[in-house]
């Protein structure tokens, strides 16, 4: 079953369409990637989900509600960790904390329970006592991944949480979203980091210029867009360049010329690869990402 579905959902400024006709579906439980270049519109698709930013036209619905007409009940439903930090500088950390368990209705002992044990995982333990100023910008990003599991979310939605955390952090975070994906929390999770998409997305949608322009299993797409395997050339001149890619036609081989680099895909001509002098590498979701939002780079 769906836990969140949107309909032609569009998010415009002014004549700008940010997010344009976009219908999906998450399914409950899965950990659900949203993927796209800057500015493809994803934060405006999930502000408009968690009801943070008006819907332009369409709709959506999170377990069965209609956010339109029950925002209140679905927000009580979902963590958000946001991609601009926007915790309360004239507050504590531990006093953010608190603040936003009041947002909930949590009663105070619970909500310190919370707090605490919130801060134990996510290493803050310390600076409980410091205000928002005086922590580093990991340490920021840190609390507000804390902050969106006050209220023990059904639904977990974050917006690019591990940019600028530091690999033992982010792996910390990593292992925390498999343990809460085990507890069938649903996720969404907006990322630019391909790694970290292959890893924890069930599935994921690559976001471009508005629109989902695909949705599947990580390593579906990656041997639909890409293959399993790829070659990498740099040719050493323009003849050998004019030289190679003869060949790669002759031989019905998809290709992409990237900067001065040819990117061959769904290789598996070992006569050929001798022949080019070239090495296969394994296909990623990286290459699936590049071959589908190239468009907007070369402008
Ligand atoms: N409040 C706003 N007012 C006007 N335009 C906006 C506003 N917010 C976003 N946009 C525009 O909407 C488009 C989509 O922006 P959005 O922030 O959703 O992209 P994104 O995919 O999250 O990008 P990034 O990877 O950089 O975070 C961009 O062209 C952006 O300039
Ligand atoms: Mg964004």
């Amino acid at each position: 079953m769906a836990i969140i579905k949107t309909e032609n959902l569009t998010k415009k400024f002014r004549d700008l369409v940010a997010v344009d006709n976009v219908s999906m579906e998450i399914a409950d439980g899965e950990c659900f990637g949203l993927l796209g270049p800057n500015g493809a519109g994803k934060t405006s698709l999930i502000r408009m989900i968690t009801a943070i930013s008006p819907v332009t036209a369409g709709q959506v619905w999170v377990d069965g509600q209609d956010l339109a007409r029950h925002s209140r009940r679905v927000k009580a439903l979902l963590g958000v960790v946001p991609q601009t930090e926007n915790l309360d500088p004239d507050l504590t950390v531990l006093q953010n904390l608190l603040t936003f368990a009041r947002y909930f209705e949590i009663p105070r002992k619970e909500a310190m329970r919370r707090s605490l044990e919130a801060l134990r995982l996510f290493q803050l333990e310390e600076k409980r006592g410091s205000r928002i100023k005086a922590l580093s910008g990991g340490m920021k990003r840190r609390l507000l991944i804390a902050r969106g599991l006050i209220n023990q979310p059904k639904i977990l939605i974050l917006d690019e949480p591990t940019v600028g955390l530091d690999p033992q952090s982010r792996h910390l975070l990593w292992q925390k979203l498999r343990e809460l994906k085990a507890q069938g929390i649903t996720q969404l999770l907006c990322t630019q980091n391909m790694e970290e998409a292959a890893l924890l997305c069930d599935r994921v949608a690559i976001m471009h210029l508005g629109k989902i322009v695909v949705v599947d299993v990580p390593h579906n797409l990656i041997l639909k867009y890409v293959g399993e395997k790829l070659w990498e050339i740099e040719p050493s001149s323009p003849a050998e360049r004019e030289q190679i890619i003869r060949e790669l036609k002759n031989h019905h081989v998809e290709f992409e010329e990237v900067g001065l680099a040819i990117r061959a895909f769904h290789v598996d001509n070992d006569e050929l690869a001798h022949k080019l002098l070239v090495r296969p590498r394994q296909g990623t979701l990286e290459d699936v990402f590049f071959r589908l939002t190239s468009e907007s780079l070369v402008e």
